[in-house]
C-alpha cells in the first residue's frame, strides 16, 4: 500500500491550517459569515474588488467557504478549489469547464449512475456525445479517443464495484491527445487517495460524503492545479450558472474535517473486516472490495492509496430478486438509505430501481447489495450481516 506520508501535513491542515484565528478575535473556530455581501467606504474600492480578489457577493465567494476551499486544495495537493452546492453541482461545472458544444466525453461505465445520466444528458441534449468504457484497458481507451474528446470521466475506487483504474496511464493518454481528466474521489476523501500527483487535471468530492460526514450536509468541490480550469470554473461557470455553496454548510463541512482522518480509519477497520467476513460466507457469490486479495488490480492499488474506505459491493449466492430484499430487510444495523461516509452503517441496491434500459451491461448485476460501513464497530457489523444471511 503506498505509504501516507502525508498523514502529519494533513492532519495540521483538518485542524489549523487556513483557520486564521487571529483574523477572527483569537477563536479557533472560524466564524460563519451569514452575509451576502460585503460593504465598501467608496465605490472606486467596490468597482476593483474584483481585481484586488476582495469578497463582493456570496455568489463569488464567502470567507467560510473559501476556508473550506483553501482547506480542501492543500489536502489534494491543488492549488485551487471552488464549492458547489452539491456534488452534482461540483460535475456539472467541471464538464462545462473542460467541454464545449461538439466535443466528445468518455465516462466510466460503473461510475455512479447519475453522473452516466449527466454526461448522457450533455451528450442528448447539449451538443456533445459520449462514450462508455470501463477504462481499464488502456488499448481500449486509445481507441476510443477522437479528435474532439475533451473529456475523462473516471470514479476510481468505483463506489459499487470497486473498479479500480490506472489513473497516471489514463492522465497520460489524455494529456497526449489533449483532453483533460476528472475523477470523483469520494470514495477514497483526500485521506485515501491523492489523484492530482497522478497528473489527474480535476479532483471531485461530494461533500454529502466522507468529508461531510454526518448525514447533514449536500455539498461538492472540485479542485484543480489548472489556472484555466480555475477560471472556468469560479469566475464563469460559479458565477454565471450558480450552485454555490451555502455558508452554513460550508462551516458545518470544516467542523465535519476536524474528524476526518479518524472517520476514514475507523470506516476502513470496519470495511475490511465486514469484507473479509462475507467474502468466505457460503451464502456470498462475491464481494467487492480493495482489501481483498482476489481485487483484479491490487497493483494500482498498491500504488495509488494509501488505504480502503468502508463502502463495498456485494453479491448473494442467488439469481431471486426477494431473497436479496429479505436480507436487506433483515439488516438492523445497517439502515436501508442512500449515500454513504456517514456515521452510521447503511444498505441499499443500487441498481435495482434504475430503469432496465439505462443499465446496459450492468444489468447482468441488478441484485448487488451495496453496504455502507459507519462507526457502529466492526463486530456489531459482522454480527448483524450474520443474523441477516441466517434468515435468508
Ligand atoms: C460516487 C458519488 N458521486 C457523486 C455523488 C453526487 O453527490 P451529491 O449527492 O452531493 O450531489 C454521489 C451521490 O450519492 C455519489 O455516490
Amino acid at each position: 500500500m503506498l505509504e501516507y506520508k502525508d498523514r502529519n501535513r494533513d492532519l495540521l491542515i483538518l485542524q489549523h491550517e487556513h483557520d486564521e484565528p487571529n483574523k477572527y478575535l483569537g477563536s479557533p473556530v472560524p466564524p460563519v459569515f451569514m452575509n451576502s455581501i460585503h460593504v465598501f467606504d467608496k465605490l472606486e474600492q467596490f468597482e476593483s474588488s474584483e481585481k484586488d480578489g476582495a469578497f463582493v457577493y456570496g455568489r463569488n465567494g464567502n470567507p467560510t467557504v473559501d476556508i473550506l476551499e483553501r482547506k480542501i486544495a492543500s489536502l489534494e495537493h491543488g492549488k485551487y478549489s471552488v464549492a458547489y452546492s452539491s456534488g452534482m453541482a461540483a460535475l456539472t461545472a467541471a464538464i462545462m469547464a473542460a467541454c464545449k458544444a461538439g466535443d466528445h466525453i468518455i465516462c466510466m461505465t460503473e461510475a455512479y449512475s447519475s453522473i452516466r445520466d449527466t454526461v448522457n444528458l450533455f451528450a442528448t441534449r447539449f451538443g456533445m456525445s459520449a462514450s462508455y468504457i470501463t477504462c481499464s484497458d488502456l488499448q481500449e481507451l486509445e481507441d476510443t479517443m477522437q479528435d474532439n474528446t475533451a473529456l475523462i470521466v473516471l470514479e476510481s475506487p468505483a463506489s459499487t464495484f470497486l473498479r479500480v483504474v490506472d489513473l497516471e496511464g489514463i492522465a497520460n493518454i489524455a494529456h497526449k491527445h489533449g483532453a483533460k481528466t476528472y475523477i470523483d474521489n469520494s470514495w477514497s476523501s483526500p485521506i485515501l487517495q491523492k489523484p492530482l500527483d497522478f497528473g489527474i487535471d480535476m479532483v471531485m468530492h461530494s461533500l454529502s460524503k466522507y468529508i461531510g460526514g454526518h448525514s447533514d450536509v449536500i455539498g461538492g468541490v472540485v479542485t484543480t492545479n489548472d489556472k484555466e480550469l480555475h477560471h472556468m470554473l469560479l469566475d464563469i461557470i460559479r458565477d454565471q450558472v450558480g450552485g454555490c455553496l451555502g455558508h452554513m454548510e460550508a462551516w458545518l463541512v470544516i467542523r465535519s474535517m476536524r474528524t476526518l482522518e479518524m472517520r476514514v480509519r475507523e470506516s476502513e477497520r470496519a470495511g475490511i473486516a465486514v469484507a473479509k467476513y462475507l467474502d468466505s460466507h457460503p451464502k456470498v457469490r462475491k464481494v467487492y472490495h480493495t482489501s481483498l486479495p482476489t481485487h483484479p488490480r491490487q497493483d494500482l492499488i498498491q500504488k495509488q492509496q494509501t488505504g480502503h474506505a468502508g463502502l463495498l459491493g456485494v453479491t448473494l449466492d442467488t439469481d431471486d430478486e426477494q431473497t436479496v430484499l429479505k436480507f436487506c430487510n433483515s439488516l438492523e444495523v445497517f439502515r436501508r438509505g442512500a449515500a454513504w461516509g456517514s456515521f452510521g452503517s447503511l444498505v441499499q441496491m443500487p441498481l435495482h430501481h434504475l430503469p432496465i434500459e439505462s443499465l446496459g451491461d450492468l444489468l447482468k448485476d441488478r441484485l448487488i447489495v451495496r453496504l455502507a460501513c459507519g462507526f457502529e464497530g466492526a463486530d456489531n457489523l459482522v454480527a448483524d450481516l450474520e443474523q441477516a444471511l441466517a434468515k435468508i
